[in-house]
């Protein structure tokens, strides 16, 4: 396994490689991108697994993004850890870390003037949930993710469904920008007890950790109540919300999966088993001197 933080390097590793693979395989040499900001936990290792398992070539970038955080948010303090996260990248085979600094990323103007070419997804469906709170977030990630897209060329890019609002943006993008790579979203990967597995949670203290614990113990007891029949998005977001006590909720809500836009009624074929809404939770935890934001999302 290589780690490369150039741009240039990374081209020429995966020129290589593709060239002694396609020998090998005698067919196409595909290359998956599992897109990370690193502190690697299960959840990601779940998306490197699948990456690896599909893909010739499989690569993780390990980059902590500084368009995609607000001039208040955690950028300085975010866990860097990449000898970890290697050696588990290593671990799981795969073939590059992609570990580039800001400024193997960043052209110099950004520097200089703070500002790069970004690619801005509609207002609508950035400014809400997640985007609402977070102002550019949605435009930091979606430039970073493109660039990465850009720069690997890779031919298939994995994402966790924790980011719900993530995913579905960015397969936005990658439709409306003529991307030529397939997404794939896979399942949130939960502790024991069930919180959704997070970089953040390291943040946590043990008393944080219990109270961060409620929005997954609050969102299960909402799909519960649905399979029993209740429809209605409040009645379900109250009982969610019943669990979160001792949480700064900044917002519970129920969205339609396939527009993200808000739905008050649930409404499902009787027949089909799949997933029409997903409830999704930000809720800030206060965990010793800090606050903690921490998101989940469960399909209903
Ligand atoms: O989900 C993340 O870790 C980040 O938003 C991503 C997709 C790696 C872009 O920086």
């Amino acid at each position: 396994m290589k780690i490369i933080s150039n741009v240039e390097e990374l081209r020429n590793e995966l020129k290589s490689l593709q060239k002694e693979k396609g020998a090998d395989v005698k067919a196409d040499v595909k290359v998956g991108l599992v897109p990370t900001m690193g502190a690697l936990h299960k959840g990601h290792l779940s998306l490197i697994e699948k990456c690896r398992s599909e893909n010739e070539i499989a690569v993780v970038s390990i980059f902590v993004n500084p368009t995609q955080f607000g001039p208040n948010e955690d950028y300085d303090k975010y866990p860097r850890t990449l000898e970890a996260d290697s050696k588990l990248c290593e671990k799981a085979g795969v073939d590059i870390v992609f570990a580039p600094s800001p400024r193997d990323i960043y052209d110099e103007y950004y520097f200089t003037h703070k500002e790069t070419t970004l690619i801005c997804p509609p207002y609508d469906v950035v400014n809400k949930l997640c985007g609402k709170t977070r102002p550019g977030h949605f435009d930091g990630v979606c430039t970073i993710v493109g660039k990465l897209f850009n720069i690997t060329k890779c031919d298939r890019a994995y994402f966790g469904k924790k980011d719900a609002q993530q995913l579905f943006i960015i397969k936005k993008m990658v439709r409306e920008l003529n991307f030529d790579i397939e997404i794939t979203g896979c399942p949130i990967v939960r502790e024991e007890d069930g919180l959704a597995m997070s970089s953040r949670n390291t943040y946590l203290t043990e008393n944080a950790r219990k109270k961060a614990l409620n929005i997954s113990r609050g969102l299960y007891k909402a799909k519960e109540l649905h399979k029993k029949g209740v429809k209605e998005a409040d009645t379900l977001t109250d009982t969610a919300l019943a669990y979160m006590e001792g949480l700064d909720v900044e917002y519970a809500e129920i969205v339609s999966v396939d527009t993200f836009e808000k739905i008050d009624i649930i409404e499902k074929d009787p027949k089909s088993k799949e997933s029409t809404a997903i409830m999704l939770v930000a809720a800030k935890v206060n965990s010793e001197n800090s606050t903690v934001r921490l998101i989940d999302n469960i399909d209903l």
